[in-house]
Protein backbone atom coordinates (compact mmCIF):
# COMPACT_ATOMS: atom_id res chain seq x y z
CA UNK A 1 0.00 0.00 0.00
CA UNK A 2 1.71 3.23 -1.12
CA UNK A 3 1.23 6.53 1.30
CA UNK A 4 -0.68 8.25 -1.37
CA UNK A 5 -3.23 5.02 -0.69
CA UNK A 6 -6.68 6.78 1.12
CA UNK A 7 -9.17 3.84 0.86
CA UNK A 8 -7.96 -0.28 -0.22
CA UNK A 9 -11.06 -2.22 -1.46
CA UNK A 10 -10.23 -6.31 -1.75
CA UNK A 11 -12.37 -9.17 -2.98
CA UNK A 12 -15.60 -7.08 -1.62
CA UNK A 13 -18.57 -8.91 -2.49
CA UNK A 14 -22.51 -8.56 -1.44
CA UNK A 15 -24.96 -10.82 -1.85
CA UNK A 16 -28.41 -10.52 -1.11
CA UNK A 17 -31.23 -13.28 -0.48
CA UNK A 18 -33.62 -13.66 -3.09
CA UNK A 19 -35.80 -16.28 -1.69
CA UNK A 20 -35.82 -20.07 -3.23
CA UNK A 21 -36.32 -20.77 -6.80
CA UNK A 22 -39.52 -22.86 -6.14
CA UNK A 23 -42.60 -21.49 -4.09
CA UNK A 24 -41.83 -23.34 -1.06
CA UNK A 25 -38.60 -25.53 -1.78
CA UNK A 26 -35.63 -25.27 -4.44
CA UNK A 27 -32.56 -23.56 -4.51
CA UNK A 28 -31.51 -20.72 -2.57
CA UNK A 29 -31.97 -17.67 -5.19
CA UNK A 30 -28.69 -14.82 -4.33
CA UNK A 31 -28.61 -11.41 -6.15
CA UNK A 32 -25.16 -10.90 -6.78
CA UNK A 33 -24.72 -7.20 -6.33
CA UNK A 34 -21.46 -7.03 -6.17
CA UNK A 35 -19.50 -9.87 -7.21
CA UNK A 36 -15.58 -9.92 -5.96
CA UNK A 37 -14.62 -6.26 -6.35
CA UNK A 38 -11.09 -4.73 -5.81
CA UNK A 39 -10.01 -0.92 -6.34
CA UNK A 40 -7.33 1.27 -4.54
CA UNK A 41 -8.49 5.18 -4.14
CA UNK A 42 -5.54 7.48 -3.63
CA UNK A 43 -6.09 10.83 -1.82
CA UNK A 44 -7.29 13.31 -3.96
CA UNK A 45 -8.24 11.26 -6.44
CA UNK A 46 -11.99 11.26 -8.63
CA UNK A 47 -12.74 7.50 -9.81
CA UNK A 48 -15.90 7.56 -11.95
CA UNK A 49 -18.13 4.40 -11.27
CA UNK A 50 -19.55 3.57 -14.09
CA UNK A 51 -22.29 1.11 -15.30
CA UNK A 52 -25.92 0.70 -16.39
CA UNK A 53 -29.30 0.14 -13.72
CA UNK A 54 -28.52 -2.69 -11.59
CA UNK A 55 -25.09 -3.73 -11.95
CA UNK A 56 -24.08 -2.61 -8.44
CA UNK A 57 -23.01 0.90 -8.22
CA UNK A 58 -24.97 1.76 -4.92
CA UNK A 59 -24.35 -1.29 -3.45
CA UNK A 60 -20.72 -0.86 -3.67
CA UNK A 61 -21.06 2.77 -2.01
CA UNK A 62 -23.02 1.28 0.66
CA UNK A 63 -20.81 -0.98 1.43
CA UNK A 64 -18.00 1.39 1.81
CA UNK A 65 -20.17 3.63 3.78
CA UNK A 66 -20.74 0.55 6.19
CA UNK A 67 -24.60 0.73 5.76
CA UNK A 68 -24.42 -2.73 4.23
CA UNK A 69 -22.24 -5.93 5.42
CA UNK A 70 -20.43 -7.78 2.95
CA UNK A 71 -20.46 -11.16 2.10
CA UNK A 72 -17.02 -11.61 1.49
CA UNK A 73 -13.59 -9.60 1.56
CA UNK A 74 -12.24 -6.25 3.44
CA UNK A 75 -12.55 -2.28 2.93
CA UNK A 76 -9.38 -0.86 4.26
CA UNK A 77 -9.42 2.88 5.29
CA UNK A 78 -5.63 4.58 5.68
CA UNK A 79 -4.76 1.15 6.21
CA UNK A 80 -6.87 0.48 8.75
CA UNK A 81 -9.69 -2.58 8.23
CA UNK A 82 -13.01 -1.09 8.66
CA UNK A 83 -15.00 -4.13 7.33
CA UNK A 84 -16.57 -5.11 10.05
CA UNK A 85 -16.99 -2.43 13.16
CA UNK A 86 -19.10 -1.64 15.95
CA UNK A 87 -22.10 1.47 16.01
CA UNK A 88 -19.48 3.81 17.89
CA UNK A 89 -16.51 2.97 15.48
CA UNK A 90 -18.92 3.02 12.15
CA UNK A 91 -20.06 6.50 13.58
CA UNK A 92 -17.01 7.91 13.52
CA UNK A 93 -16.07 6.41 10.22
CA UNK A 94 -19.15 8.03 8.75
CA UNK A 95 -16.92 11.75 9.11
CA UNK A 96 -14.58 10.44 6.94
CA UNK A 97 -16.44 9.08 3.93
CA UNK A 98 -19.29 10.73 3.24
CA UNK A 99 -22.20 9.73 0.86
CA UNK A 100 -24.18 12.16 -1.30
CA UNK A 101 -27.35 11.53 -3.39
CA UNK A 102 -27.54 13.33 -6.59
CA UNK A 103 -31.43 13.66 -6.24
CA UNK A 104 -32.31 16.96 -4.96
CA UNK A 105 -36.10 16.53 -4.77
CA UNK A 106 -35.41 13.58 -2.26
CA UNK A 107 -33.38 13.79 -0.49
CA UNK A 108 -33.64 17.14 1.80
CA UNK A 109 -36.56 17.03 4.58
CA UNK A 110 -39.18 19.60 3.72
CA UNK A 111 -39.80 20.82 7.18
CA UNK A 112 -36.49 21.52 8.08
CA UNK A 113 -34.82 25.01 7.17
CA UNK A 114 -31.52 25.19 5.33
CA UNK A 115 -29.68 25.85 8.66
CA UNK A 116 -31.00 22.85 10.60
CA UNK A 117 -30.27 20.46 7.55
CA UNK A 118 -26.41 21.42 7.43
CA UNK A 119 -25.89 21.80 11.28
CA UNK A 120 -28.14 18.39 11.85
CA UNK A 121 -25.32 15.69 11.55
CA UNK A 122 -22.74 18.12 13.72
CA UNK A 123 -25.37 17.46 16.38
CA UNK A 124 -25.95 14.21 15.47
CA UNK A 125 -21.78 13.59 15.40
CA UNK A 126 -21.83 15.79 18.85
CA UNK A 127 -19.85 18.60 17.47
CA UNK A 128 -18.95 21.72 18.44
CA UNK A 129 -22.05 23.88 20.42
CA UNK A 130 -24.65 26.06 18.49
CA UNK A 131 -22.46 28.89 17.56
CA UNK A 132 -19.48 26.70 16.39
CA UNK A 133 -22.19 24.32 13.94
CA UNK A 134 -23.54 27.52 12.79
CA UNK A 135 -19.92 28.62 11.37
CA UNK A 136 -18.91 25.72 10.22
CA UNK A 137 -22.62 25.85 8.73
CA UNK A 138 -22.26 28.87 7.01
CA UNK A 139 -18.30 27.54 5.54
CA UNK A 140 -19.80 24.39 4.11
CA UNK A 141 -22.87 26.40 2.49
CA UNK A 142 -20.09 29.09 0.49
CA UNK A 143 -18.02 25.88 -0.11
CA UNK A 144 -20.92 24.25 -1.77
CA UNK A 145 -21.13 27.41 -3.48
CA UNK A 146 -24.23 29.20 -1.81
CA UNK A 147 -23.09 32.47 -1.09
CA UNK A 148 -23.84 34.64 1.26
CA UNK A 149 -24.40 31.64 3.43
CA UNK A 150 -26.89 34.03 5.99
CA UNK A 151 -29.44 34.15 2.80
CA UNK A 152 -30.04 30.60 2.53
CA UNK A 153 -29.78 29.41 6.80
CA UNK A 154 -33.61 30.05 7.48
CA UNK A 155 -34.79 29.37 3.61
CA UNK A 156 -36.99 25.82 3.54
CA UNK A 157 -35.67 23.40 0.13
CA UNK A 158 -38.69 24.47 -1.62
CA UNK A 159 -37.93 27.66 -2.23
CA UNK A 160 -34.39 26.65 -3.72
CA UNK A 161 -33.81 25.53 -7.48
CA UNK A 162 -32.46 21.75 -7.99
CA UNK A 163 -28.98 22.91 -8.10
CA UNK A 164 -29.27 24.60 -4.73
CA UNK A 165 -30.93 21.93 -3.47
CA UNK A 166 -28.25 19.67 -4.67
CA UNK A 167 -25.49 21.81 -3.49
CA UNK A 168 -27.33 21.90 0.29
CA UNK A 169 -27.56 18.41 -0.08
CA UNK A 170 -23.04 18.63 -0.40
CA UNK A 171 -22.83 21.22 2.16
CA UNK A 172 -24.89 19.39 4.52
CA UNK A 173 -21.71 16.50 3.87
CA UNK A 174 -18.92 18.92 3.96
CA UNK A 175 -19.77 20.36 7.57
CA UNK A 176 -18.08 16.92 8.92
CA UNK A 177 -15.01 17.41 6.80
CA UNK A 178 -14.86 13.88 5.01
CA UNK A 179 -12.07 12.48 3.09
CA UNK A 180 -14.09 10.67 0.88
CA UNK A 181 -17.49 11.25 -1.06
CA UNK A 182 -19.39 9.24 -2.75
CA UNK A 183 -21.55 10.44 -5.12
CA UNK A 184 -24.33 8.60 -5.94
CA UNK A 185 -26.63 9.19 -9.37
CA UNK A 186 -29.70 7.17 -9.63
CA UNK A 187 -30.40 6.08 -13.02
CA UNK A 188 -33.48 8.30 -12.96
CA UNK A 189 -31.44 11.23 -12.30
CA UNK A 190 -31.92 13.13 -16.12
CA UNK A 191 -31.58 17.15 -15.14
CA UNK A 192 -28.43 17.77 -17.05
CA UNK A 193 -27.94 21.10 -15.82
CA UNK A 194 -27.70 19.97 -12.22
CA UNK A 195 -25.54 16.94 -13.09
CA UNK A 196 -23.16 19.60 -14.83
CA UNK A 197 -23.18 21.30 -11.54
CA UNK A 198 -22.64 18.73 -9.52
CA UNK A 199 -19.45 17.69 -11.19
CA UNK A 200 -18.59 20.90 -11.15
CA UNK A 201 -18.65 21.43 -7.64
CA UNK A 202 -17.21 18.28 -6.68
CA UNK A 203 -13.98 18.93 -9.15
CA UNK A 204 -13.79 22.11 -7.07
CA UNK A 205 -13.94 20.85 -3.86
CA UNK A 206 -11.57 18.14 -4.83
CA UNK A 207 -8.75 21.15 -5.80
CA UNK A 208 -9.97 23.06 -2.69
CA UNK A 209 -10.34 20.62 0.15
CA UNK A 210 -8.05 17.59 -1.45
CA UNK A 211 -11.09 15.81 -1.08
CA UNK A 212 -11.22 12.18 -2.98
CA UNK A 213 -14.66 11.46 -4.79
CA UNK A 214 -16.29 8.16 -6.16
CA UNK A 215 -18.86 9.48 -8.58
CA UNK A 216 -21.11 6.96 -9.45
CA UNK A 217 -23.07 7.58 -12.97
CA UNK A 218 -24.83 5.57 -15.71
CA UNK A 219 -23.11 7.94 -18.04
CA UNK A 220 -19.70 7.16 -19.02
CA UNK A 221 -20.33 10.62 -21.18
CA UNK A 222 -20.69 12.88 -17.86
CA UNK A 223 -17.50 11.88 -16.56
CA UNK A 224 -15.87 14.51 -18.78
CA UNK A 225 -12.32 15.32 -17.82
CA UNK A 226 -13.53 15.26 -14.31
CA UNK A 227 -11.95 11.79 -13.15
CA UNK A 228 -8.64 10.78 -12.79
CA UNK A 229 -10.17 7.08 -13.90
CA UNK A 230 -12.85 5.39 -14.63
CA UNK A 231 -14.22 1.72 -13.57
CA UNK A 232 -16.36 0.22 -15.55
CA UNK A 233 -19.03 -2.50 -13.84
CA UNK A 234 -20.99 -5.30 -15.40
CA UNK A 235 -22.93 -7.13 -13.52
CA UNK A 236 -21.09 -6.58 -9.66
CA UNK A 237 -17.75 -6.65 -11.47
CA UNK A 238 -15.41 -4.29 -12.22
CA UNK A 239 -14.77 -5.01 -16.48
CA UNK A 240 -12.15 -2.03 -17.05
CA UNK A 241 -10.43 0.77 -15.36
CA UNK A 242 -8.17 2.53 -16.06
CA UNK A 243 -6.58 6.47 -16.40
CA UNK A 244 -9.96 8.72 -17.88
CA UNK A 245 -8.56 9.28 -21.37
CA UNK A 246 -6.97 5.72 -21.39
CA UNK A 247 -10.36 4.31 -20.97
CA UNK A 248 -12.15 7.14 -23.51
CA UNK A 249 -9.84 6.72 -26.12
CA UNK A 250 -8.59 3.66 -26.14
CA UNK A 251 -11.43 1.06 -24.30
CA UNK A 252 -10.75 -2.72 -24.39
CA UNK A 253 -13.86 -4.06 -23.60
CA UNK A 254 -16.19 -4.99 -25.39
CA UNK A 255 -19.04 -3.47 -22.97
CA UNK A 256 -17.13 -0.08 -22.63
CA UNK A 257 -16.71 0.06 -26.54
CA UNK A 258 -20.46 -0.50 -26.39
CA UNK A 259 -21.00 2.42 -24.12
CA UNK A 260 -18.91 4.79 -25.61
CA UNK A 261 -20.68 4.37 -29.05
CA UNK A 262 -23.97 5.68 -27.73
CA UNK A 263 -22.64 8.65 -26.49
CA UNK A 264 -23.36 12.19 -28.45
CA UNK A 265 -20.68 13.64 -30.35
CA UNK A 266 -20.84 17.11 -31.69
CA UNK A 267 -18.27 16.38 -34.37
CA UNK A 268 -20.07 14.34 -36.63
CA UNK A 269 -17.12 13.56 -38.17
CA UNK A 270 -16.44 12.04 -35.19
CA UNK A 271 -19.31 9.89 -34.96
CA UNK A 272 -18.90 6.37 -34.79
CA UNK A 273 -20.94 3.53 -35.30
CA UNK A 274 -23.51 2.89 -32.21
CA UNK A 275 -23.29 -0.41 -30.64
CA UNK A 276 -26.40 -2.20 -29.66
CA UNK A 277 -25.88 -4.84 -27.16
CA UNK A 278 -28.14 -8.07 -28.01
CA UNK A 279 -29.05 -10.29 -25.78
CA UNK A 280 -31.15 -10.88 -22.67
CA UNK A 281 -30.78 -8.07 -19.88
CA UNK A 282 -28.63 -8.84 -17.42
CA UNK A 283 -29.59 -10.69 -14.43
CA UNK A 284 -27.69 -10.66 -11.52
CA UNK A 285 -29.38 -13.73 -9.92
CA UNK A 286 -29.00 -16.27 -12.62
CA UNK A 287 -25.20 -15.28 -13.71
CA UNK A 288 -24.72 -16.57 -17.13
CA UNK A 289 -21.53 -19.16 -17.14
CA UNK A 290 -18.01 -18.54 -18.18
CA UNK A 291 -18.14 -14.51 -19.35
CA UNK A 292 -21.00 -12.81 -17.14
CA UNK A 293 -20.97 -10.49 -20.82
CA UNK A 294 -20.95 -12.82 -23.04
CA UNK A 295 -24.67 -13.42 -23.99
CA UNK A 296 -24.36 -9.85 -25.06
CA UNK A 297 -21.30 -9.18 -26.50
CA UNK A 298 -21.21 -8.45 -30.05
CA UNK A 299 -17.29 -9.97 -30.31
CA UNK A 300 -18.07 -13.87 -28.01
CA UNK A 301 -16.86 -16.72 -29.22
CA UNK A 302 -17.14 -20.44 -28.17
CA UNK A 303 -14.88 -19.76 -25.33
CA UNK A 304 -16.12 -17.13 -23.74
CA UNK A 305 -18.55 -19.57 -22.34
CA UNK A 306 -16.28 -21.07 -20.74
CA UNK A 307 -13.79 -18.95 -19.18
CA UNK A 308 -14.54 -15.89 -16.60
CA UNK A 309 -11.90 -13.85 -17.49
CA UNK A 310 -9.90 -11.87 -14.62
CA UNK A 311 -8.57 -8.53 -15.28
CA UNK A 312 -5.09 -8.04 -16.82
CA UNK A 313 -3.45 -5.19 -17.27
CA UNK A 314 -3.90 -3.46 -20.94
CA UNK A 315 -1.41 -0.58 -20.04
CA UNK A 316 0.77 1.06 -17.49
CA UNK A 317 -2.80 1.35 -15.30
CA UNK A 318 -5.42 0.49 -17.43
CA UNK A 319 -7.06 -3.42 -17.00
CA UNK A 320 -9.76 -4.95 -18.50
CA UNK A 321 -11.20 -8.73 -17.97
CA UNK A 322 -11.77 -9.72 -21.74
CA UNK A 323 -10.58 -13.04 -23.04
CA UNK A 324 -9.69 -11.01 -25.83
CA UNK A 325 -7.45 -8.20 -24.21
CA UNK A 326 -3.69 -8.78 -22.72
CA UNK A 327 -2.30 -12.35 -24.69
CA UNK A 328 -0.72 -10.50 -27.20
N1 LIG B 1 -31.51 -4.82 -0.27
C1 LIG B 1 -31.52 -5.54 -1.39
N2 LIG B 1 -32.09 -6.76 -1.44
C2 LIG B 1 -32.10 -7.50 -2.56
N3 LIG B 1 -31.54 -7.11 -3.72
C3 LIG B 1 -30.96 -5.90 -3.75
C4 LIG B 1 -30.92 -5.04 -2.60
N4 LIG B 1 -30.26 -3.90 -2.93
C5 LIG B 1 -29.92 -4.03 -4.24
N5 LIG B 1 -30.33 -5.22 -4.72
C6 LIG B 1 -30.11 -5.73 -6.08
O1 LIG B 1 -28.71 -5.69 -6.32
C7 LIG B 1 -28.43 -5.31 -7.66
C8 LIG B 1 -27.55 -4.08 -7.66
O2 LIG B 1 -28.29 -2.97 -7.18
P1 LIG B 1 -27.70 -1.50 -7.07
O3 LIG B 1 -28.77 -0.65 -6.47
O4 LIG B 1 -26.40 -1.55 -6.37
O5 LIG B 1 -27.48 -1.12 -8.60
P2 LIG B 1 -27.06 0.29 -9.26
O6 LIG B 1 -25.92 -0.02 -10.15
O7 LIG B 1 -26.87 1.29 -8.19
O8 LIG B 1 -28.34 0.65 -10.15
P3 LIG B 1 -28.97 2.12 -10.50
O9 LIG B 1 -28.10 2.68 -11.59
O10 LIG B 1 -30.34 1.77 -10.99
O11 LIG B 1 -28.97 2.94 -9.27
C9 LIG B 1 -29.79 -5.10 -8.32
O12 LIG B 1 -30.15 -6.27 -8.99
C10 LIG B 1 -30.71 -4.86 -7.16
O13 LIG B 1 -32.02 -5.25 -7.47
MG1 LIG C 1 -27.86 3.08 -7.74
Amino acid sequence: MSDNTLLEIRGLKKYFDAGRTGLFSGEPRRVHAVDDVSLTLHRGEVIALVGESGCGKSTLGLLLMGLEDPTAGSVLLENRDITHLNDRQRKSLRRKIQMVFQDPYESLNPTQTIGEIVTEPLAVHGIGDAALREERARKALEDAGLKPADTYLPRYPHELSGGQRQRVVIAAALVLEPEIIVADEPDSMLDVSIRAEVINLLAELRATRQIAVIFITHDLGSVGFFADRVAVMYLGRIVEIGDMLDVLENAQHPYTKALLSVIPVPNPRMRHEHIILQGETPNPVNLPGGCRFHPRCPVAVEACKHNDPPLVAVGAAHQAACLFVGVK
